[in-house]
């Protein structure tokens, strides 16, 4: 099984996916978080944040999820994954793929701020540290339409959230 989330930086994919990985492998079941900023690093190290570089790490993230998904590995792909047009893409590519929306308003983006991202994407634009690409601010994020399961991690409490997504699983598994 393959879960693609999407949502924005600081939204709680992370959190989420390794919290669903814990609960999983308690029952036997093998998880691999595919991380946004850990595989960028190692695998895709020449990518930055234009559309066509945001899709080609989705596009090498849903590749290595697919290899792992073959040996019945959990392969949660925890990237912001902005574009409807590449998750389309890997659910048509690869059968067992499920979208999940982890969904968080931007005012709480911004007071939570954890990596500081957004508080250099709002500086002035004349400004040396502005980043003018980020997801939510300055750069698209595309809702999906029709997501499998949506996670509010504003509105939810974090482990109401990994326990609907290991539910989520479980039921796809069976
Ligand atoms: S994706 O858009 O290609 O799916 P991915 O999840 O791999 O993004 O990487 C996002 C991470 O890169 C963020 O969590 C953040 O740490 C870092 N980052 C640096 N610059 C940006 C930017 N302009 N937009 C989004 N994330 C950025």
């Amino acid at each position: 099984m393959i879960i693609q989330f999407c949502g924005m930086s600081g939204s709680g994919k992370t959190t989420v996916a390794n919290g669903v990985k814990s609960l999983l492998e308690k029952d036997g079941v093998r998880v691999e978080v595919i991380d946004g900023d850990v595989y960028r690093k190692a695998i895709c190290p020449d990518l930055g944040f234009s559309k066509e570089d945001r899709n080609e790490n989705i596009r090498r993230l849903a590749f290595i999820a697919s290899k792992l998904s073959q040996y019945n590995v959990v392969a949660i792909i925890c990237a912001i994954n902005p574009y409807d047009d590449i998750r389309q893409e890997v659910a048509r590519t690869y059968g067992n793929v499920s979208t999940v929306f982890v969904n968080c308003g931007l005012p709480t983006l911004i007071q939570r701020d954890t990596k500081g991202l957004y508080e250099k994407a709002l500086l002035p634009d004349e400004h040396p540290n502005k980043i003018h690409n980020l997801t939510g601010v300055n750069d698209p994020f595309e809702e999906p339409q029709s997501p499998d399961l949506i996670i509010n991690s504003d509105s939810e409490n974090v482990n109401d959230s990994i326990e609907k997504l290991y539910q989520f699983v479980t039921a796809t598994l069976l």
